[in-house]
């Protein structure tokens, strides 16, 4: 079964996409799938300039990060909607990661992987228009993105008093979205 790396696109403390992605992982975990969840908090990067990259070469912890997308087969990623979009953090990391250094491959980080995404919001729309680019935006760099996706809206009410999902449906939803990335994965992923 395929290898999968979570992340969400929020460093916030009791993060609702954090939340979600978890349940993901759950879903992804029980059709198989070995997942490893990171925070993005570990992989503080600085935000990307060509000319530093020029200068010092790509940071440690974004080379670290971006080794760790090469070495899984697939991702699932939780973002917020910031203004209609991508948060910078996640955007940054991603961009990082675009970067090729020594050896590697162009865009080998992205190329030929699958992902599972979704979004969660305490909003009526559950961040429905970051899906929108962030599908886009990880195709442009050639990840195949599982038709299936989640953007959970009004999620401060489907929570329990440890900021977990506790709403059945929606748990349903997303563990359905993990198991889809999971079985994508291990049909298409090279
Ligand atoms: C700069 C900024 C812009 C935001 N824009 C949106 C938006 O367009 N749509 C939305 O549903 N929520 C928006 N929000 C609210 C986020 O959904 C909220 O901060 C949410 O908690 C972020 O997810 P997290 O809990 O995983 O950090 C915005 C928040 C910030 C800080």
């Amino acid at each position: 079964m395929p290898k999968l790396l979570a992340f969400a696109g929020s460093i916030r403390r009791n993060s609702y996409n954090q939340a979600i992605l978890d349940v993901a992982v759950e879903g992804a975990r029980e059709a198989g799938a070995e997942v490893t969840v990171i925070s993005l908090e570990d992989y503080a990067m600085p935000i990307f300039n060509e000319d530093e990259e020029s200068a010092h070469g790509i940071p440690e912890r974004a080379q670290a990060f971006k080794e760790l997308l090469i070495n899984h087969d697939g991702f699932l990623i939780a973002s917020p909607e910031y203004n209609s979009s991508y948060p910078a953090l996640l955007k940054n990391a991603l961009d990082w990661a675009s970067r090729k250094a020594g050896d590697e491959k162009v865009m080998q980080a992205y190329k030929g992987k699958v992902a599972g995404i979704m979004a969660s919001s305490a909003g009526g729309l559950g961040g429905l228009r970051v899906l929108v680019v962030l599908r886009m935006l990880l195709e442009n760099m050639g990840v195949i993105v599982a038709p299936n996706q989640k953007a959970i809206a009004k999620v401060s009410g489907l929570l329990d008093d440890n900021h977990a999902i506790s709403d059945e449906k929606t748990i349903k939803q997303l563990k359905g979205l993990g198991r889809d990335t999971a079985n994508l994965c291990e049909k298409v992923c090279q």
